[in-house]
């Protein structure tokens, strides 16, 4: 079975394609490389043994994307092209709506046009916006989001859903995952954010290589055990085997469902920071200082639907989360600029 994904260069992409070859998927990536490098295409190779078909191309132009649907057969879709930057989408909201929209909506034209019906979509446990309990649900209410990232997440689910209820045969899994850390074992794949990190993990590997001087914890008031934000961080290698089970599921059946990809267990900022002290052996220094806007006491995940519709659950535990994203970092201190 030949799997497509687009913005397959990326952090969770490229995760995901060495999982589809491990798998025994023929995996064809599409990327504009805007926040993603060539090299990647390599690394898959080095780790699977097995090179992907590459298509460097904006998956918004419909052409090319036609080009790739004359040239290959395609079983399925895992779409994952799309701008990705919080604050980047509050100041410069129109970039990630034409983007991430465009992509999008090409993506899902042309799928009805070559009548490839199984798609998964890249979407992100922020759409559960901040007044649902925890542990997140799938049937919970959507929420409204505090920014442009998180508002076109929920605006794809919501057209996906519509072609949905219009076509009989489409089948979608729209995947929201709760946060990615981690990295490949090998240390040949990994987060490579551009500039200064707005997430947590990698602002803690780079602190612990000597980028950045100390990790500023974002609010120490917040109602969890010590103050400190708590979220639900998952092995990008666990998601990604879950993207596996995803697109599997997704061609054997019709409908669209939402499903939770994390671990079900809420971990706070100086519970990461600890973690990663202990399982590497260092010292991170840290300044407290004032909640960040826009972020929610504790988000962690339920993970029953995954289990039972996907019969995936994560296995990595966060000693190994912060191995591996250490393991990564040290190799590749800037990103896939080296080498
Ligand atoms: C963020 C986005 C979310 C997006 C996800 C993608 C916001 C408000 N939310 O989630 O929409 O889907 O990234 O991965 O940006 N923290 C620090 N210091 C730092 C960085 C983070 O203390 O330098 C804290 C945060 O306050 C939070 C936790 O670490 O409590 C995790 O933050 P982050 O990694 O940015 O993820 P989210 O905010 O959960």
């Amino acid at each position: 079975m030949s799997i497509l994904l687009t913005g397959g260069a990326g952090f969770i992409g490229s995760h995901t394609a060495v999982e589809l070859i491990n798998a025994g998927y023929e995996v064809i990536i599409a990327d504009n490389l805007a926040n993603s490098n060539k090299k990647v295409i390599d690394r898959i190779e080095k780790i699977t043994g097995t090179r992907p078909k590459f298509y460097e191309i904006n998956v918004a132009v419909k052409e090319d994307v036609y080009k790739i649907f004359d040239e290959n057969h395609i079983d399925g879709v895992i779409h994952f092209a799309g701008f990705k930057c919080v604050p980047e989408s509050t100041r410069i909201p129109l970039k990630y709506y034409r983007n991430n929209l465009d992509t999008t909506l090409t993506i899902l034209e042309v799928i009805e046009e070559r009548n490839c019906r199984a798609l998964v979509f890249s979407s992100s446990a922020t759409v559960y916006g901040d007044k649902n309990p925890v542990p997140l649900k799938e049937d919970m209410p959507t929420g409204s989001s505090t920014n442009a990232y998180g508002s076109t997440k929920l605006m794809i689910e919501n057209i996906i859903k519509d072609v949905s209820r219009a076509s009989k045969d489409f089948s979608a899994v729209l995947l929201r995952y709760f946060n990615p850390i981690g990295a490949h074992p090998s240390g040949l794949i990994g987060e490579a954010p551009d500039g200064i990190p707005n997430n947590l993990m990698p602002y803690v590997t780079q602190t612990a290589i000597g980028v950045r001087d100390h990790l500023n914890v974002f609010g120490t008031d917040y109602n969890t055990h010590d103050g400190t934000g708590v979220r639900d961080y998952i092995h990008v290698v666990d998601l990604a085997k879950g993207h596996v089970a995803a697109i599997k599921y997704a061609t054997e059946h019709v409908g669209v469902e939402a499903i939770n990809l994390g671990t079900g267990k809420g971990s706070s900022v100086l519970d990461v920071v600890h973690a990663f002290e202990k399982a590497n052996n260092m010292n991170i220094p840290i300044e407290y200082g004032e909640r960040r806007p826009g972020d929610v006491d504790a988000s962690y995940a339920s993970v029953e639907k995954a289990a039972k519709l996907l019969n995936w659950h994560a296995e990595y535990t966060l000693e190994d989360m912060c191995k591996h994203s250490w393991n990564w970092q040290k190799n590749n201190p800037n990103g896939y600029e080296d080498k």
